[in-house]
């Protein structure tokens, strides 16, 4: 695919950029480089008391503890706009009106009149909420992925945000880790699409494009991998496993014309990525061709002395600017030191000028020079509107993932007598997700609210949460006269995301006790996960007739529910992150190696002792109220692809949707190769009856894979090509690379 990072490079910019940079002081030039937050504590939405745990642990001074405290912060931070010290703001108030105060501040009151440019953590939504990540990506629908981010977009751009977090692109094999909720999962061609398709919905064609906003692929990188899946700790795997399955969804950003990188908070081999010059120069600059900027994940810089690579923070800008950090997150590390490192030798006017080249390239490229400002008018008729509520109820359901449904519990029948038990049946709020700053669960639709405008006969009974113990007594009064019953568990929308590791992925509280009682009474039920995980549920899933996987769905989370669960749609989502059996399973994925001993019964293979061989479900997995059968698989060579064609047959009685599913395992090569690997995915419509021949083509160029040496190689021999509904597809042919 072409790079799309040339759309950077114009020579009357960059000749514009010169004029600048010739008239801009060493002060204006370091204030391009920096970011401060707009929240009324300052630097974050963080919390007073958060604010003075960072300063008793010396991760702040106390000058910028008292300034940011303060409330006289904002005169001050007029003046330093004005006087050309700030570029950039973590913009969280929401105000249109209030950013474009600010940046008529900069542009007409500043003394060049560069314009500010404001970001924000726009990850799955901003007004209207689409699924978490995690969610979306079962859709493994590009088009969605797209979707959702281009309303995202406008939405955000209509209140005068030009730039976005997002898309956060971490493998996330290990679901301790609370992120893997703002991931695509663990597969790394997955997240490679997702990628491409999410920097074009945010940026489209044209970023300058006033309803665009810039993408930032973050965190760069293998962030994911962090030692025994706690958030922030250390990275280490060899350069192979790197390039391997880290690297190419940041390397698809990057050529689908990312704007902008975000430096990981971990190391990677003993190396912080802020302070990383193989990663931003070598890799990022270098060999993926990155035009862009790279701004630090908050606070990292700083972070660079608890990392124990820097004695101050003073080193630590050095470190980091030269490392190709570009822009310092709300920190102030390159405020206080960069004019000192300067004078110093320490830090070259060409490294300065380059970064602050680099951010004004992308003011360009975002248009900020020519239309600085926003127009307020827009937000009321953009934000929440029936279109894009539509939308997020199409992807919700399309994130739905049916994960048990025995005797064909499902679907419901609308005359039915239901029962409803537990809180997060009724919790709008929990239905937003992690990493929600503009959605309001007042615009939210929960399940119980879904079911209300259904006119559904139904009784609710809140009685047990992951906080709220279970209330048998109330329980048994609203099951008693149920024909079904639906038992809402799982995890508040805390419980995952950033600084939400958890060592135990059962479900918490005594919801598993709810379970169980509903086992005992024999009532036919269907267990509903609301969760930003993988949850080690198999104690739940044996005793469940019925298990279906509603994540974290946002605003439309009800009514996408409601629509499948009484089969107006019929469930299509397909797990990206295989479900452990218990947490002491993770880190578990499909595309492992297969080891000198692999898993069998087998004593003296690799198992547990105390886990069955295989996960809970498996990556690729999501039942339907029909049934697909696969057959006719052929592959070939035909020049530098593989055409591989298979027929699939919807043999149940109703219509579905079908992600047929082509893994690649290199048998043999000079090192050990997964054991599958997806390399690509179709999603076909059938209705009863009906079989599609579906056709698929894999570039030769797709099934290779970086070497000792990293040199990328497709070594000749035999190739299997597994073709089916998931990772544990069997049927499978073989074609033969020549040397
Ligand atoms: C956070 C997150 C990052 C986010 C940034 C700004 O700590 O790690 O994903 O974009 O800070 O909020």
């Amino acid at each position: 695919m072409k790079n799309k990072q040339n759309q950077f490079i114009n020579p009357e910019t960059e000749k514009e950029i010169d004029e600048l940079l010739s008239k801009m002081t060493v002060k204006e030039k370091i204030g391009q480089l920096h970011q401060l937050g707009t929240s009324p504590v300052g630097g974050f939405e963080i919390s007073k008391g958060e604010m003075k745990k960072l300063l008793e642990a010396g991760r702040l001074t106390q000058e910028d503890y008292d300034s940011w405290i303060s409330n006289e912060q904002w005169d001050e931070n007029e003046e330093l706009i004005k006087a050309g010290e700030i570029g950039s703001f973590l913009g969280r108030n929401k105000d249109p009106n209030f950013y474009n105060h600010l940046q008529r501040v900069a542009v007409e009151e500043s003394r060049l009149g560069i314009p500010l440019i404001f970001g924000n953590d726009v990850i799955h939504g901003h007004k209207t909420i689409f699924p978490i990540p995690l969610a979306e990506s079962c859709t493994f629908e590009d088009e969605l992925f797209e979707l959702s981010a281009e309303i995202a977009a406008k939405e955000a751009a209509a209140e005068g945000i030009h730039w976005t977090f997002a898309p956060m692109l971490d493998i996330a094999r290990d679901a301790r880790w609370g992120r893997v909720a703002e991931s695509a999962g663990e597969d790394t061609y997955l997240a490679t699409r997702y990628a491409t398709a999410k920097v074009k919905g945010f940026q489209g064609e044209n970023v300058s494009d006033t309803d665009r906003i810039v993408a930032c692929a973050k965190h760069f990188v293998a962030y994911g991998a962090a030692e025994g899946g706690r958030d922030y700790n250390s990275v280490d795997m060899s350069l192979q496993k790197l390039w391997n399955v880290y690297l190419p969804p940041f390397k698809a950003a990057c050529e689908a014309g990312a704007g902008t990188f975000m430096s990981a908070f971990n190391d990677l081999n003993g190396v912080p990525c802020t302070a990383n010059a193989y990663l931003l120069r070598t890799v990022l600059r270098e060999k993926f061709g990155f035009n862009g900027f790279v701004v630090s994940d908050a606070f990292s810089i700083d972070e660079c002395v608890a990392h124990g690579v820097a004695t101050d923070r003073k080193v630590a800008a050095e470190l980091c600017l030269n490392a190709g950090v570009n822009m310092d997150m709300v920190v102030g590390c390159y405020r206080d030191h960069i004019e000192e490192l300067l004078s110093e030798g320490k830090i070259s006017e060409d490294t300065l000028n380059e970064a602050v080249r680099e951010v004004l390239r992308i003011k360009y490229a975002k248009g900020l020079f020519e239309h600085p400002y926003t127009d307020v008018s827009q937000g009321e008729n953009i934000w929440l509107c029936d279109e894009h509520r539509r939308a997020a109820l199409e992807i919700a359901e399309k994130s739905i993932v049916l994960l048990k449904n025995d005797d064909k519990i499902l679907p419901l029948k609308s005359d039915m007598k239901i029962a409803v038990v537990g809180e997060l049946a009724d919790d709008a709020l929990e239905m937003l997700g992690t990493w929600v700053l503009a959605g309001e669960s007042k615009d939210t639709v929960s399940l119980v609210d879904a079911l209300k405008s259904l006119n559904i006969d139904f009784v609710y009974e809140p009685c047990c949460g992951v906080d709220k113990p279970f209330d048998v007594k109330a329980f048994e009064a609203a099951i008693s006269g149920a024909d079904v019953v639906l038992a809402a568990v799982g995890e508040l929308k805390d419980m995952s995301g950033e600084a939400s590791s958890l060592c135990n992925i059962d479900l918490h509280g005594e919801q598993k006790k709810m379970i169980e009682a509903l086992h005992n009474s024999t009532k036919p039920f269907v267990t509903l996960l609301f969760n930003g995980r993988p949850l080690a549920i198999k104690d739940v899933a044996d005793i469940s007739p019925a298990v279906v996987e509603c994540w974290h769905l946002g605003t439309e989370a009800g009514n996408a529910i409601c629509n499948v669960l009484f089969g107006k749609y019929n469930p299509s989502g397909r797990l990206t992150t295989t479900f452990p059996n218990y947490s002491g399973e993770c880190p578990v994925y499909y595309n492992h190696l297969n080891t000198g001993r692999p898993t069998s019964e087998v004593k003296h293979s690799t198992k547990y002792m105390d886990a069955p061989l295989k996960p809970l479900f498996p990556f690729g997995y999501g039942l339907s109220y029909t049934e697909y059968e696969y057959d006719s698989l052929s592959a070939e060579i035909k020049g530098d692809r593989i055409e591989v064609s298979v027929e699939v047959k919807n043999i149940g009685d109703t219509s579905g949707v079908e992600t047929v599913q082509f893994y690649v395992q290199d048998v043999v090569a000079s090192m050990a190769r997964p054991v599958r690997e997806l390399k690509e995915y179709k999603k076909v419509a059938l209705e009863s009856g009906e079989t599609a021949t579906v056709k698929a083509e894999i570039p030769l160029d797709n099934i290779g894979y970086y070497n000792e040496r990293l040199e990328y190689v497709v070594e000749p021999g035999e190739f299997e090509i597994f073709v089916g509904h998931d990772s544990e597809a069997q049927l499978c042919t073989s074609v033969f690379v020549q040397g």
